[in-house]
């Protein structure tokens, strides 16, 4: 069959690499996607949202399946787009409709999704722009740290962790009277801190039925010891050592299960990712968010791993028969490391060349995030521009393949990370 992945990051590069490799795909499309997708199929320019242009391109490529990385397409509606086009309904999609993505594209939809089928997360208030006054006072009184959280997408920027009163209540003001996050942050939630190791878990359902994908653990500061401000992420590696039997076994019985089920109790069809991000607070998980996408660069450790055939296990979301699943994981660990452009996740240039691309090992993958090809030559094209992937028995093996990757690569003011999975070193 025909594949459109729609997205141009790292995530979409290594859902092109695990794709290109299924029996089941005969032409791989990628809508922007960038340099590195294009060793594996065509590139097709287009916007993310624009739905019409997405038909169009569908329609003359003969797509049989669509697949998509990013939030905000799902969040405006893709899935349900293409279910009410007859000339579509045909074309399974790969992600919920915008009904189920309100998982992540609300806040305060999630939190009450959470607290009515009983899965734990911290405990919280939501405010809008008409309750100022009622949120101000209850600021006043609150346990330091206040986590603040725009309602709405914020591209990753939406969360707020204050240290003092005084800090959450201008916050507080900036977002709900001021319109910091414009639309999405109207409405906000106010949240308690949870303190303990962050853990990402990733499930594929069909809306019945579940399958658990490796685990990974994403590192989000710019600033190796976790220091300076939030990025998209700065590597990820999988599996994460705590993340033991026993602590899945509670994560798929209070949190997952829960889930799968409430979305059925409420009538909300989910065909496509839930990306569960977690805190480990006393050996026991609670849930700080859920994404309606797979991870960005969790996907480029996570898929790696899955020995499945990432197209079969498309299909058996479309047929709704992920029961017949086993999935197969490598034991090998996985770890990825990503170069950014000098600034990030400030102001930054793009348009540098990239040497060194063609020195990678047989243990290693690159995945292209922010790049673009112009006259035979790969240039950065955005913040996040690489990252490095790579296999070993063991972390610190895995960490210096990819380290070893990354002394060949270089672009202009190129930044990494070298201290990815330090804490389990
Ligand atoms: P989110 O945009 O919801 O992924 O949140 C971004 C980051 O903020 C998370 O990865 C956590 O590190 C942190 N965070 C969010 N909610 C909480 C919370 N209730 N307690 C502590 N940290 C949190
Ligand atoms: N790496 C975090 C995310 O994709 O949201």
């Amino acid at each position: 069959m025909n594949i459109l992945i729609l997205g141009a990051g790292g995530r979409e590069h290594a859902f092109a690499w695990k794709i290109s490799q299924s029996p089941n795909c005969s032409r791989l499309f990628i809508a922007p996607g960038n340099a590195g997708t294009a060793q594996y199929g065509t590139n097709i320019e287009l916007i993310q949202t624009d739905f019409p242009a997405i038909k169009k391109a569908c329609l003359k490529n003969k797509i049989n399946m669509l697949v998509v990385g990013p939030e905000e397409p799902l969040v405006a509606g893709i899935s349900d787009f293409f279910n009410a086009d007859p000339e579509l309904t045909h074309i399974p999609v790969i992600g919920p409709s915008a009904s189920a993505a309100r998982l992540e594209g609300s806040k305060a939809f999630s939190k009450r999704f959470m607290q009515k089928h009983g899965i734990p997360t911290a405990g919280y208030r939501e405010f809008d722009t008409d309750h100022f006054a009622e949120g101000s006072e209850f600021l006043k009184t609150h346990k330091l740290p206040i986590v603040l959280k725009a309602d709405g997408l914020a591209a990753g920027k939406g969360v707020i962790i204050c240290n003092s009163h005084v800090e959450a209540m201008a916050e507080f003001e900036l977002m709900l009277q001021q319109n910091k996050f414009g639309e999405a942050g109207r409405k906000m939630v106010v949240e308690e801190f949870l303190d303990g190791i962050e853990l990402s878990v990733f499930v594929l359902t069909d809306g019945d039925h579940y399958v658990l994908l490796p685990e990974a653990k994403d590192y989000k500061k710019i600033g190796e010891g976790d220091k300076g401000p939030n990025t998209g992420g700065m590597g990820a590696v999988s599996p994460v050592p705590f993340a033991d039997k026993a602590f899945m076994e509670k994560v798929k019985k209070r949190i997952i299960e829960p889930t799968i089920q409430g979305l059925k109790v409420d009538q909300i069809d989910y065909r496509g990712f839930i990306f569960i991000g977690l805190i480990k607070v006393n050996e026991e998980p609670v849930v700080i968010e859920y994404n309606c996408r797979m991870g960005d660069p969790e996907t480029e450790v996570v898929l790696p791993r899955l020995k499945n055939d990432l197209v079969s296990l498309f299909r058996a979301v479309a047929d709704k028969k992920l029961n017949e699943i086993d999935i197969e994981i490598d034991k090998r660990v996985t770890a990825t490391m990503v170069a950014v452009s000098g600034g990030y996740p400030g102001s930054y240039e793009k348009g540098f060349p990239i040497t060194g691309l063609d020195k990678c090992d047989k243990d290693s993958l690159i995945f292209h995030s922010g790049t673009k090809m112009v006259d035979g030559q790969v240039l950065t094209n955005g913040g996040r521009v690489l990252c490095v992937t790579s296999f070993a028995e063991t972390l610190p093996n895995a960490i210096r393949k990819s380290m070893e990757v990354l002394k060949h690569i270089d672009f202009e003011s190129m930044y990494f990370r070298r201290d990815i999975g330090y804490e389990f070193l």
